[in-house]
């Protein structure tokens, strides 16, 4: 009923998966790319995202929970699907899904990879299940550790039903301004590599970067890359791919509009009085819709291509913004918080990347709190 909702444009996320292609392949290397939808699709919905990027041809996908995979088989998704978390739960159940689903588990520890094993032998019908190991290098999160690895590979030893078919890492510094960190990730990784092949493992994927690793650094592409928000239209670090579109806009409309006179108060704790006669508009987004209740008195939304302040605490349903510089505003105007409004004052954009300035986090958190409250209508313009 409520007029607000988050608009994924599909054909931007096609064109940002064409982006990406051509930046990657144009080395010597054409790495696959193997699209990260964990959190639903970094809020844009994961099973339609899915279904986009299978049919142009994207040839893997990551998530990072395995109830996020089971949702992507459960929508029809063929491709194999890496799932990042390596928690399969405590009992056997996890596993299991892993198997009947096929699923692709990474690994970073020797009881995962017994487990597996066990379970394969009687339930995979010969077939090895294939994992990626994952190492940490530095980022101090999951994988095995540098000092671990020769004990974790020893696991693989006399267990056919297990196939190392990936080994991968994650790069904790890659959208920093100092690449060096990232430097000495890659010569860890190296030595990792070195030293699985020299026990005689030879896993089909090597893979480490994350959108800000593959777009800055030709080096850290390797077999596979995994990007997420560039998928989504946002460049990791400012300014590294301008073709690059949004594909989420989330909009509203104006519910109730009134005047008040210089030095009335709005909303809750009379944060904001009006410093002259104003036009207040009542739009139904508020904080419990994703909208960061820091925008309060900070944010601006677009109106007829023109941008007005959110003014008084924003609520858990409503926001109010001044609309004094809005000629003739009406009830049911269009209300954009996030992404590109054309209008009759003119054409503007506000980006995650201006909202995370804003609220000091970063666009990946702005993209994945928008609520399941507000739903998706997807574009196939
Ligand atoms: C292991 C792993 N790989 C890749 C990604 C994708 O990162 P980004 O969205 O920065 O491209 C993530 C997300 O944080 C991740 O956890």
């Amino acid at each position: 009923m409520r007029p607000t909702r988050a608009e994924v444009n599909l054909a931007h996320l096609r064109h940002n998966y064409r982006v990406l292609e051509k930046m990657f392949g144009d080395g010597k290397t054409k790495p696959a790319i193997w699209g990260v939808l964990k959190a639903d699709a970094y809020g844009h919905g994961s099973a339609a995202v899915a279904r986009t990027l299978e049919r142009a041809g994207m040839p893997g996908l990551c998530v990072a929970l395995l109830e996020e995979a089971i949702e992507l088989r459960d929508a029809g998704i063929r491709v194999p699907i890496l799932v990042m978390g390596g928690y399969y739960g405590p009992r056997r159940e996890g596993l299991e899904e892993i198997l009947a689903r096929d699923l692709v588990p990474v690994v970073y520890d020797a009881g995962q990879i017994e487990r597996i094993a066990t379970l394969a032998r009687y339930e995979s019908e010969g077939r090895p299940v294939r994992v990626h190991l994952k190492v940490d290098t530095g980022m101090g999160r999951l994988g095995v550790t540098m000092s671990e690895l020769d004990d974790v590979l020893d696991a693989f030893d006399g267990r056919p039903e297990v196939q190392l078919d990936g080994l991968m890492t994650h790069l904790a510094c890659a959208d920093g301004d100092d690449l060096g960190p990232t430097m000495e990730q890659l010569a860890r990784f190296a030595e990792a590599r070195g030293r699985v092949r020299a026990r005689g493992f030879s896993p089909r994927f090597v893979h480490a970067a994350n959108s800000a690793g593959a777009m800055r650094l030709s080096e850290a592409r390797f077999d596979a890359v995994r990007p997420g928000v560039a998928l989504f239209g946002v460049s990791p670090v400012p300014g590294l791919a301008p073709e690059l579109k949004p594909v989420i806009r989330v909009r509203t409309e104006v519910v109730a509009l009134r005047t008040v006179e210089a030095g009335e108060p709005i909303g809750y704790g009379y944060t904001w009085r009006a410093p002259r006669r104003s036009v207040i508009a009542t739009v139904p987004m508020g904080y419990a819709d994703g909208l960061d209740r820091k925008l309060s008195n900070r944010g601006h939304a677009l109106v007829r291509g023109r941008r007005v302040p959110m003014v008084g605490t924003m609520s858990m349903d409503l926001t109010m913004l001044d609309m004094t510089e809005i000629p003739g505003a009406r009830i049911s105007d269009e209300v954009v918080f996030l992404g590109q409004q054309e209008g009759a004052l003119g054409r503007d954009v506000i980006t995650a990347e201006e909202i995370a300035e804003t609220t000091g986090t970063i666009p990946w958190e702005v993209l994945t709190s928008i609520s399941r409250r507000v739903p998706r209508f997807y574009r196939e313009p």
